[in-house]
């Protein structure tokens, strides 16, 4: 039996002011008056037999609202104060039967092409009941350095590098064996489990505990104050023995920075003028005099102007005005 695990945990400070801490941008009707969130359980529904929502304190009535819409029943685990993907996916693991297969998904991508990724994910199932860790990789295209990397010789993953410094990534992307690691992830609950122990025993055990304690699916503050704060990338992947990876031909985008939604958008004939200058939010006719590769970012409160390659800085941009944002 396969059960779709949705993470929604992130606040996609990268997107401010697009994504705010009240609406994080997995929730925002961004894509064709549709979130991210509604569109990806949608993709994974007819492979799946179960849903599982891991989510947390400040967005759970948000997912509850998406999941009504739904007909099939689902589990809502709501962690108390997110604990990184290391402990939230224990926690749907915990919750399911040893021999599930769990289909992780982040909650805020962009994928198309249902075909290749139905394809892919039939691929994953198939290994991951051999007892295998299954990662998607993505072709690179850059030395993107917000992403893992998973060196790979056919199925195999030689080892998985999560985000490496520029240096490093640029040998990887002229190296031609290293794909970027897409954040899904595949396998058997019991098998997820055994690995976390025996590579990471205190989120182990510490998880577990608090599992144990969850009142109806919502978890205790104290214990998951317990919990190292890790990613399942380090916890896991970079160490695990047993991972293999499935090239992802389907269309992919972490969306995770205004360059990747700028990329995005023109790709889909979102309005550009001759200096490459877009506008997200309004319809207002706007002009743009002198500047090239510039974003601007209307919402009603804040407006942006962003230099299209300097869209990593808007995470520090969102720091400094956390009070407000
Ligand atoms: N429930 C829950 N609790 N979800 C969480 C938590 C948490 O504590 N922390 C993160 N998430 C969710 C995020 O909302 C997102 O959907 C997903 O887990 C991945 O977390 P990110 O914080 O977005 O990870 P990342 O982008 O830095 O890196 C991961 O994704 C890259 C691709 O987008 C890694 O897996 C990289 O290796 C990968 O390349
Ligand atoms: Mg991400």
């Amino acid at each position: 039996s396969v059960t779709h695990v949705v993470l929604t945990g992130g606040i996609g400070s990268r997107l401010w002011p697009l994504s705010r801490k009240t609406l994080p941008k997995q929730y925002l009707e961004l894509f064709d008056g549709e979130s991210l969130f509604e569109k990806t359980v949608t993709r994974n529904l007819n492979i799946s037999n179960k849903t599982i929502v891991v989510g947390n304190i400040e967005n759970y009535k948000m997912s509850n609202a998406i999941m009504s819409k739904f007909e099939k029943p689902f589990t809502h685990i709501v962690e108390a104060v997110p604990r990184n993907t290391a402990a939230a996916i224990a926690f749907a693991a915990f919750a399911s039967k040893p021999e599930d297969i769990l289909l992780i998904t982040p909650s805020d991508h962009i994928i198309e092409g249902n075909d290749l990724y139905i394809s892919a994910l039939k691929q994953a199932i198939e290994l991951a009941n051999q007892d295998y860790l299954i990662t998607f990789g993505v072709k690179p295209i850059k030395p993107e350095i917000g992403y893992g990397y998973i060196e790979f010789e056919h199925q195999n993953v030689i080892a998985f590098h999560e985000k490496p410094n520029l240096e490093t990534a640029e040998i990887y992307l002229k190296n031609g064996n290293y794909f970027w690691n897409s954040g899904l992830f595949c396998f058997k609950a019991e098998k997820f489990l055994k690995q976390l122990e025996m590579l990471e025993p205190e989120v182990f055990l510490t998880s577990k505990e608090a599992w144990e304690a969850n009142k109806n699916g919502f978890l205790d503050y104290e214990m998951s104050m317990n919990i190292p704060s890790i990613s399942i990338d380090y916890a896991v992947m970079e160490r695990s023995k047993d991972i293999k990876v499935i090239p992802a031909h389907f269309e992919w985008s972490d969306l995770g920075s205004f360059e990747s939604v700028y990329d995005y958008l023109v790709n889909k004939d979102h309005p550009i003028d001759a200096n490459r200058n877009i506008v997200i939010g309004t319809s207002m006719h706007t002009t743009f005099v002198g500047v090239k590769n510039c974003i601007l970012i209307y919402t009603t409160d804040a407006l942006m102007v962003l230099q299209k390659e300097n869209s990593q800085e808007v995470k520090q941009v969102y720091q400094q005005l956390e009070s407000i944002a």
